[in-house]
């Protein structure tokens, strides 16, 4: 076991421009609160730092679009996404927001120190305008085509694509986000980190002093950006949503959001010390601190490039030791986007799963886009459930508390002999912290929590084996002692699963009585103490850990997801230009009726066409209709439809056709009769 040490951990300062969705947990939040969890538990000093990042551009999109202030979007959506990851159990030890005042001084400040040590160059140069919304266009206020590879919808500042950091002016054939219009180059005067200058540095920072320890996906992003040759990025910007440039010339432009928001680390760390009466510094500027970010794999240049040049640069900070950035979570299939409400927003899973979020928090860690992208699925989440959750762990620990009342009135027997079994699986047991310490250490979160299922494995085949159940007819010494062996493993799992699932692990742990008595609860104990759960221990009644999903759920959250994909395609669906003018006359020269759907049949080896026969008030005619596909014969006989009579006829697959019924198409391409609304008009009448 390591000797304790201080952590800084962090994690993405999510933009405060929609709520917090599966991608973001899977990518960032579950595994930093598995590895602050688990620090925590194995007695270091942990501090857990998450915000909230209230500046950029999205934001300032977000407020124009629904024609409210920044400051009204961020106040939302800080308030949503604190309270859902509370409501999750992540368990931030400071949740803190980059409008707040500390993190204005401190972002100020750091600026202040670069600017006085001279650490940036300060430059006058043309930059995109867009002459129309009378702007500077820089992140994502202008997209255009990323010159590395190729991708048409690269951003001013970053290619999500290929994650490369770019200059806006960087970009070809580069168009204006706001009015769609080609920008111009106007000038203005910024200030510039100067990357280049750090390049040697981070070479042996990063492709010498990492090269093993850091993921391969890292790695490997951050020495191309490194071999191609690192430039100048400006680190301010002309606009009024932000942090104030705090220096001479500075009127009326603001920090990128980029300088500021890692800051935010810093600023919420502060807070917090202050909150709690500790000192920040030696959690940021203390060489023995152990700093760690997690975030998805489109932050890689930020953390591992731009803010440590930044740390670099000020000097007295520590630099990361490790930025285990996973890689993307796509959902059915498809990535996840939040402006197209492809998505499962967490405030909606928390309501239709109450008490359910170990269940999402095992789904996630289990097909975690640790080393490639992944996707979730809703029968994979059932299955997960179902199969391994209400299964495995669920039916063990069931077994175990039932049984142990019904015995023995919910007190641990003492064990008589060992068998070998019963001596290889407590051996078993005591191996289990140091091979889920061992996983969780090198960030291999999806390894440790299958070691954990291993260990519920190792419990339930051992009551599978032993059958208690049969045994307690015959041998009331040797019942005792695999109940007693159950138990122990029963007092392991409650202690190993805290870090993947918490609010299980509370529950075991109030239906162990884990708080009375001599019970070891640690997770060293795990392998160090020979009795974990006392003979004689009262425990208390079992509680339901996990519940079967059943297909109508999972059911309901593919249905929504199929309405938001048609609400999406009905919203994109272009408008048809409207057609040539016609005059008056000729209008009149249209004949349309009420008529009324007296019979329908299929036409014979014809997918689309139905045969009708329709009552105009004229007469009875034959009109064959292309509608087979969105109804039945049955569905249209009776009713009341709006006919084009004096279309001059003719013949489809042999039968001829005499007029047409007017008809629409929905945005999800099923065809509606455009109907008369005319209750009580009769056939024959003419629509004019
Ligand atoms: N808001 C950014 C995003 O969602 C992450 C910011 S991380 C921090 O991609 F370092 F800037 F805080
Ligand atoms: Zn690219």
């Amino acid at each position: 076991m390591n000797k304790p040490k201080r952590y800084t951990i962090t994690s993405a300062l999510p933009y405060t421009n929609g709520p917090i969705h599966i991608g973001h947990l899977a990518g960032v939040y579950v595994p930093a609160d598995i590895y602050a969890r688990y620090l925590r538990l194995t007695g270091n000093d942990v501090v857990f730092i998450g915000g909230s990042d209230e500046h950029g551009v999205p934001i300032t999109i977000k407020a124009k679009n629904e024609g409210v202030s920044p400051q009204d979007v961020v106040d939302k959506y800080h308030a949503i996404i604190k309270q859902s990851f509370e409501e999750f159990g992540i368990t931030f030890d400071n949740y803190s927001r980059t409008s707040a005042k500390i993190h204005h001084e401190t972002a100020s400040e750091f600026f202040k120190t670069l600017y006085d040590k001279g650490e940036f160059i300060e430059e006058s140069t043309e930059q995109l305008y867009d002459e129309k919304a009378n702007q500077f266009l820089a992140d994502r206020f202008v997209t255009g085509t990323c010159p590395k590879c190729g991708n048409e919808e690269a951003y001013g500042d970053q290619c999500e694509k290929c994650g490369t950091s770019l200059n806006a002016t960087d970009l070809i054939n580069p168009k204006s986000a706001l009015t769609g219009n080609v920008p111009t180059l106007k000038e203005t005067k910024h200030w510039f980190l100067p990357l280049d200058k750090h390049e040697a540095f981070l070479k042996e920072w990063i492709l010498e002093g990492h090269k093993k320890d850091w993921k391969p996906n890292v790695y490997g992003q951050v020495k191309s950006w490194i071999d191609d040759g690192l430039r100048p990025r400006a680190v301010t910007r002309d606009l009024d949503w932000g942090i104030p440039v705090p220096v001479e010339g500075g009127e009326g432009k603001v920090l990128y959001v980029w300088f500021d928001a890692p800051i935010g680390y810093i600023s919420s760390t502060k807070e917090w010390a202050q909150r709690e009466g500790k000192d920040w510094e030696p959690y940021w500027k203390s060489d023995d601190t152990k700093l760690v970010h997690f975030i998805g794999k489109d932050n890689i240049v930020f953390h591992c490039i731009i803010f440590p040049a930044m740390l670099k640069a000020e000097g007295s900070y520590i630099l990361p030791e490790n930025v285990p950035a996973n890689e993307f979570l796509n959902l059915e299939g498809n990535k996840l986007s939040t402006s197209k409400n492809w998505a499962v927003w967490l405030p909606e899973y928390l309501k239709e799963f109450p008490g359910q979020q170990d269940v999402l928090r095992y789904t996630l860690t289990a097909s975690a886009p640790e080393t490639k992208d992944n996707d979730f699925t809703w029968k994979d989440f059932q299955a997960r459930n179902n199969n391994e959750l209400v299964a495995i762990f669920g039916n063990f620990i069931n077994r175990v508390v039932v049984l142990t009342n019904k015995y023995y009135n919910g007190v641990v027997p003492a064990p008589n002999a060992f068998s070998q079994v019963d001596e290889e699986t407590l051996a078993a047991v005591k191996a289990y912290p140091d091979v889920i310490s061992s996983s969780i250490e090198r960030y291999r979160f999806r390894e440790a929590q299958q070691e954990l299922m291993n260990l519920a494995r190792l419990g339930n085949k051992y009551l599978a084996d032993e059958e208690p159940w049969k045994v307690v007819k015959l041998d009331e010494a040797r019942t005792q002692t695999i109940m007693y062996v159950a138990l122990q493993i029963a007092s392991a799992l409650a202690t190993l699963s805290e870090p993947f699932l918490p609010f299980t692990s509370a529950k075991l742990k109030s239906m162990l009585n884990r708080t009375s008595g001599d019970v070891a609860t640690s997770w060293n104990e795990v392998s160090i103490k020979e009795v974990l759960l006392p003979a004689g221990h009262q425990i208390a009644q079992a509680e339901l850990l996990f519940s079967k999903i059943e297909d109508d759920t999972i059911q309901f959250q593919l249905d929504k997801l199929e309405a938001s994909k048609k609400a999406n395609e009905a919203a994109n669906k272009t408008v048809e230009p409207q057609k040539d003018t016609i005059t008056f006359d000729d209008f009149t020269k249209l004949d349309l009726r009420v008529g009324t759907i007296l019979e329908a049949e299929k036409m014979p080896k014809a997918k689309k066409l139905l045969v009708l026969k329709v009552d105009t008030g004229i007469d009875v005619r034959t009109i064959v209709s292309g509608i087979a596909e969105s109804f039945t014969p049955e569905e249209v006989v009776g009713k009341q439809v709006t006919v084009l009579v004096n279309l001059a006829p003719r013949a489809l697959r042999g039968v001829e056709s005499e007029g047409m019924i007017l008809m629409t198409e929905t945005a999800e391409g099923k065809l509606v009769f455009v109907n008369p609304d005319t209750a009580g008009v009769t056939n024959g009448l003419q629509i004019s």
